[in-house]
């Protein structure tokens, strides 16, 4: 897959595809929670912003990928990202990260944390790749079942940003 990708705020029609998206790529083996109705009420959240990545002059049905971030005063929350499975290690995963760190450092919120799955090594290959670090565990914090590692990233750090 070598198209050109357009990251953009999600809409309305986007909300259940992120959700299926999710379901598919993020929550296997758990419960769903991130339903249409969670997924929406992160895209009307004044605090969160829920974002896509489609490939250029794609079928609007069809994502690439996308991330949900809460900003919060001090901390930036990222709660979920996921790349389709065709688009994934061609660096979608890291513009997605890039958008969303260059918009914490524009709104002055310089630290971004997430919780990821113990069991999910690539994911954690990657936060760790784009320097995310582990500050703790969280015991069964997936639906009471699986532990999640708390990750942390510092956007002062003079590595951090990446070029424009
Ligand atoms: C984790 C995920 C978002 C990564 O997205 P991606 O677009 O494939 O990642 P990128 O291509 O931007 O990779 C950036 C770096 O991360 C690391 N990385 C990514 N996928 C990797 C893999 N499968 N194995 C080893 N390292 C990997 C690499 O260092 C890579 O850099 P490189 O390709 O130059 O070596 C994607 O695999 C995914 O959606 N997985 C399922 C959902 C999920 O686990 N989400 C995260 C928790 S919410």
């Amino acid at each position: 897959m070598n198209s050109i990708i357009e990251i953009a705020l999600a809409r309305s029609a986007d909300v259940p595809i992120i959700a299926d998206m999710s379901r598919r790529l993020v929550e296997v083996g758990l419960p769903w929670t991130w339903t249409p109705e969670r997924v929406m009420r992160h895209l009307r959240h004044p605090e969160s912003m829920v974002i896509t990545a489609r490939s250029a002059g794609c079928d609007t049905s069809t994502l690439a990928g996308f991330a949900i971030m809460h900003f919060g005063d001090d901390i930036a929350h990222l709660n979920l990202l996921a790349v389709d499975y065709r688009h994934q290690r061609l660096g979608l995963g890291r513009q997605l990260i890039n958008w969303l760190e260059r918009t914490a450092v524009a709104a002055g919120t310089f630290t971004i944390c997430l919780e990821v799955r113990a069991r999910n090594p690539v994911a954690l290959l990657f936060y760790r790749r784009l320097g995310f670090l582990e500050t703790g565990r969280v015991p069964r914090y997936y639906s009471g079942r699986e532990d999640a590692l708390r990750l942390m990233r510092d956007l002062r750090h003079p590595l951090a940003l990446p070029p424009d």
